[in-house]
């Protein structure tokens, strides 16, 4: 049975969690293959809205077992915080979320040397959310770090104090002024990793071959979004794992043979928090607008998000790099009441017109070039069937269908879980 796979074309926070709480319902498994707490995934439903950060967002559905796959970082502070905000939903976690042995932990030290490593920076930090994810996946590939296995091990606390020691002296390297209580900070830890062991761990790369032979259903949840790809985001402006489709296969074990759907979620318009270039940044009224009327507040961090018109360059190159096979456009109904509406097909970079991404997007070398479409009036946020969209909506998704070359098969027009329309 094949996997589909699920992940964000832009900078992160495109509404992958919401749409995977719409899909669960097909699933038998849901799987997060990368990141750790730096997401922030929200669903609404029931008039209640909820934010998970580790937690695959296919948990509210009793259909399916949610698997946090090898790919993952887990910091077990927050994840004890993520369980305690489901224990008024009587969830059975015991049963149906199941952690990789595979994945790696974020030790205190780890969120500190983020900080440290950030202060250091100065004007040029990358504007990380500080949850240790930089620093937790450099000692993934230095062959340092510390497994979820291996809290089944005796020896594991004797690993932590060599790599906590080894930490404090590169956070007194950086010289910059962190203050810290390490001893309070390693108590709230070593009482979270028992919570953590509570649950089920699992190989997890076996137990989604023999799901995959027994004929289950699986649903590969990605985390930020491909522009913060480690290879191919914005480099150095990016997260530290690989957010496109080869990430899934890496990071849950899964044969790239086996991945059929790659569903390519993106919003109507553009946002980036953090630092970084973004080519179709608006700082005037319609950029204000976007972020008031779409809520563009991180849900991790509280930062205001940076908005912009959609960016078809940027987005056919997450298109191509992820062999997307079908689109979810999000959030249509914050361009209600534009008049017109901006979409860029194209760069001026270094005197030449481009229709690809450059190394660079940096705004000394990268200048826009829109195409303009009229908006529509109609509030999209009560409709439930695609019969209903103004023209000027139905227009909107022709032009990024043939310029994308993906059917679009999800419009949302609102945070709920209901506001989901399929075409
Ligand atoms: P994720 O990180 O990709 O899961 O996305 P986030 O949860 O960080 O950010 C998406 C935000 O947009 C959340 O506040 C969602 O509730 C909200 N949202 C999702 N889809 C829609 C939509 O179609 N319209 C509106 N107005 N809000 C939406
Ligand atoms: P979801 O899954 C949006 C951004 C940070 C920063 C950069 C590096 O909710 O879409 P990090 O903490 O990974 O070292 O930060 O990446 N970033 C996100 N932006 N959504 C996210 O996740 C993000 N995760 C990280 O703001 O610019
Ligand atoms: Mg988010």
């Amino acid at each position: 049975m094949a996997v589909d796979l699920l992940l964000g074309l832009q900078w992160g926070d495109e509404g992958k969690g919401k749409i995977v709480d719409v899909l669960t319902k097909n699933y038998d498994i849901i799987a997060r293959f990368q990141g750790g707490p730096n997401a922030g995934h929200t669903l609404e439903f029931d008039g209640i809205k909820h934010v998970l950060h580790t937690i695959p967002s296919g948990i509210f559905h009793d259909n399916a077992i949610n698997l946090v796959g090898n790919g993952v970082v887990i910091d077990p502070v927050i994840f004890q915080k993520e369980l305690d905000n489901l224990s008024k939903f009587n969830l059975d976690l015991q049963n149906k979320l199941f952690i990789s042995r595979k994945a790696h932990l974020i030790l205190p030290t780890h969120r500190l040397l983020d900080a440290a490593s950030e202060a250091a920076k100065g004007k040029a930090k990358i504007g990380s959310t500080l949850k240790g994810i930089g620093p937790t996946y450099m000692d993934k590939t230095g062959r340092n770090g510390i497994r979820v296995g291996d809290l089944e091990m005796s020896d594991w606390q004797e690993k932590y104090r060599t790599l906590a020691n080894k930490h404090e002296a590169m956070i007194n390297f950086y010289n910059v002024d962190i203050q810290y209580n390490l001893a309070e900070l390693e108590t709230e830890f070593f009482q979270a990793v028992e919570r953590l062991k509570s649950l089920p761990f699992i190989d997890s790369e076996a137990y989604l071959h023999e799901a995959q032979q027994q004929g289950k259903t699986i649903l590969a949840e990605g985390a930020q979004g491909s522009l913060l790809d480690i290879d191919f985001g914005t480099y150095p402006f990016v997260t530290s794992s690989n957010t496109t489709a080869a990430g899934a296969c890496t990071g849950l074990g899964v044969a790239p043979g086996k991945i059929k759907e790659v569903y390519g979620i993106f919003k109507a318009y553009t946002t980036r928090v953090g630092s970084g270039p973004f080519p179709t940044e608006l700082f005037d009224e319609y950029g204000e607008t976007m972020g008031r009327v779409g809520n563009e507040f991180g849900a991790t961090t509280g930062r205001p998000r940076r908005c912009g018109w959609l960016d078809l360059v940027a987005l056919k190159y997450a298109v191509q790099v992820n062999g997307v096979t079908q689109l979810m456009m999000m959030k249509g109904d914050v361009l209600s009441g534009f008049d017109t509406l901006k979409v860029c097909t194209a760069y001026h970079y270094m005197g030449e017109k481009i229709e690809h991404l450059p190394y660079n997007i940096e705004a000394e070398n990268v200048t826009p070039i829109y195409t303009e479409l009229d908006g529509w009036k109609e509030d999209l946020t009560k409709m439930n069937d695609a019969s209903q969209f103004p023209k000027g909506l139905n227009d909107y998704i022709t032009f990024l269908e043939e310029a994308l070359e993906v059917p679009i098969k999800i419009v949302s027009v609102g945070p709920d879980r209901n506001q989901t329309i399929h075409r």
